[in-house]
């Protein structure tokens, strides 16, 4: 999602909105930096892994319905969608259980109490221009301004379509936008596509 191949292991990398994926505890185990933060970090384990669950059955219960909007060749069909969202959410709990106080950060942004430049990159996934129904482009701004607080080197944002799978109108919106003109913004082809079209990053450099 991220084109992460030459990430070297010096890097502090922020997870944002992480939710209940398996990044963090995946990349810590290969000697990665990485702090993930959500909203939901403030419930246990217990409540967590509870919802995780329901949440999976609701998806795979839509998906039959929203094959034609996703390219199967990362997960060959429907089944083993759910038993890969099964392996990362369960990896994500063990970890979450062990070291929620340590590397699981509770946050509701854009708001965040981190200090200026404590990550060196941030890596959003599938929370802004994916949602921009229901997360307006003043938020979408609010956002990635604190992240470009909290971030010295870079973030990328992926994907850039939205639930329709067409790009998001916030992309252009971004690339024009007056207070990003201190940035270098770019939009980068990355080696992974579920949604169709949605094969791209946005990276934003600092
Ligand atoms: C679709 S999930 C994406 C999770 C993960 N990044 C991934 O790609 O699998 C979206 C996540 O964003 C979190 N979220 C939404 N709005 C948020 C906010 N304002 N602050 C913190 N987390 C938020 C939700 O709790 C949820 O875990």
């Amino acid at each position: 999602m991220f084109g992460l191949g030459n990430l070297s292991a010096n890097e502090h990398i922020l997870d944002v909105a992480s939710g209940v994926s398996s990044f963090c505890a995946e990349a810590s185990v290969k000697g990665y930096n990485v702090t993930a933060s959500d909203r939901i970090y403030t419930s246990s384990p217990f409540e967590i892994e509870k919802k995780c669950k329901q949440d999976l059955d609701e998806v795979i219960k839509q998906m039959p319905g929203l094959v034609e909007l996703f390219t199967w060749n990362f997960f060959k069909d429907i089944r083993a969608l759910r038993t890969q969202r099964e392996k990362a959410y369960k990896l994500f709990i063990e970890d979450f259980k062990k070291n929620k106080s340590k590397t699981y950060i509770p946050v509701e942004y854009p708001a965040t109490d981190f200090i200026d430049n404590q990550f060196t990159i941030s890596l959003v996934s599938h929370l802004l221009f994916l949602y921009e129904d229901h997360i307006n482009y003043d938020l979408h701004k609010k956002i990635i301004l604190e992240l470009l607080r909290i971030t010295s080197k870079e973030i990328r944002i992926f994907p850039i379509v939205n639930l329709k799978g067409k790009k998001s109108l916030f992309v252009d919106s971004i690339l024009q936008d007056q207070d990003f003109r201190r940035c270098q913004i770019s939009v980068k082809k990355v080696n992974y596509e579920f949604m169709k079209n949605g094969n791209e990053m946005m990276a934003i450099t600092n």
